[in-house]
């Protein structure tokens, strides 16, 4: 696709703002980042829009095309309705201005979750990884913090009164990730369920359809985590043991 597209931006800042429509040149294989920063270079200088890498490693060009939660230096024009994009920051987070808004929240979020904890009498040397113990969690590393996945969750993005209560999935993946490593001595699932709200997660699955890095959040994260709070919870047998335990 080479030409010129109908580039439509959110334009504003925190006490309100609208969409503005630019024409700008494309070329063959662009992304819409390249869209973007032609526009910034060429007609609006001021344009606020964050990126780093280019290249789907930093997470930092998170915003809105045509509503749907992307990376912007990995969405291909060519892979997009022909002639008109429109772009927008993330709805779920604060604006700060233009396509830049204030991500804190998931900073703050992530200094909830208690630090890997292996057991204090454990010396250097003492314990081999096996390479399933590293294969198990290996996948929820991919993560590079875009927050995709934490703007498209409904719990958040339709109910601004759950953030308080409510971590979002990325940090189930990192829950998940202490939780299955062999020598984690954590409470994982009572952080879960009792600090941040798993329980409110229905597994719409739209967080794992937004991430770039693929990474099966709801299957391998968030209801093997749920699994697990079920089985503590209501399973049979170990609420017999652990009253047995408490008699
Ligand atoms: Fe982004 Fe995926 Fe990490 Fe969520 S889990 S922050 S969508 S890379
Ligand atoms: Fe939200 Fe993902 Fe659950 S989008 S509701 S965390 S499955
Ligand atoms: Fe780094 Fe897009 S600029 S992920």
């Amino acid at each position: 696709m080479a030409g010129d597209l109908s580039l439509r931006v959110w334009r504003g800042d925190a006490s309100g703002g609208e969409l503005v429509e630019y024409l700008v040149p494309v070329q063959k294989g662009e992304v819409v980042l390249d869209a973007v920063l032609r526009l910034q270079a060429t007609q609006a200088g001021d344009l606020a829009v964050r990126w780093n890498c280019k290249a789907g490693k930093c997470g930092s060009c998170s915003a809105e095309i045509n509503g749907r939660p992307k990376l912007m230096c990995m969405a291909r024009l060519s892979a997009l309705p022909y002639g008109r994009v429109t772009v927008t920051p993330l709805r779920t987070f604060p604006i700060i201005r233009d396509l830049v808004c204030d991500v804190s929240w998931n900073y703050d979020r992530d200094r909830r979750v208690a630090c890997f904890a292996p057991p204090p009498d454990l010396a250097p040397g003492e314990y081999r990884m096996f390479r399933e113990d590293v294969g198990r969690s290996q996948e929820f590393r991919k993560c590079i913090e875009c927050w995709l996945c934490q703007d498209v969750c409904h719990v958040i993005r339709d109910h601004e009164e759950n953030k308080p209560s409510y971590a979002g999935p990325r940090f189930f993946i990192r829950h998940a990730e202490l939780a299955m490593h062999p020598l984690d001595t954590g409470d994982r699932l009572r952080e879960l369920r009792e600090e941040d709200g798993l329980g409110l997660c229905n597994v719409t699955k739209c967080c794992t359809e937004v991430c770039p890095a693929g990474i099966k959040i709801t299957d391998n994260a968030i209801i093997a985590m749920k699994e697990r709070i079920a089985d503590r919870c209501h399973d049979p047998l170990v609420r017999l043991v652990r009253a047995w335990r408490h008699r």
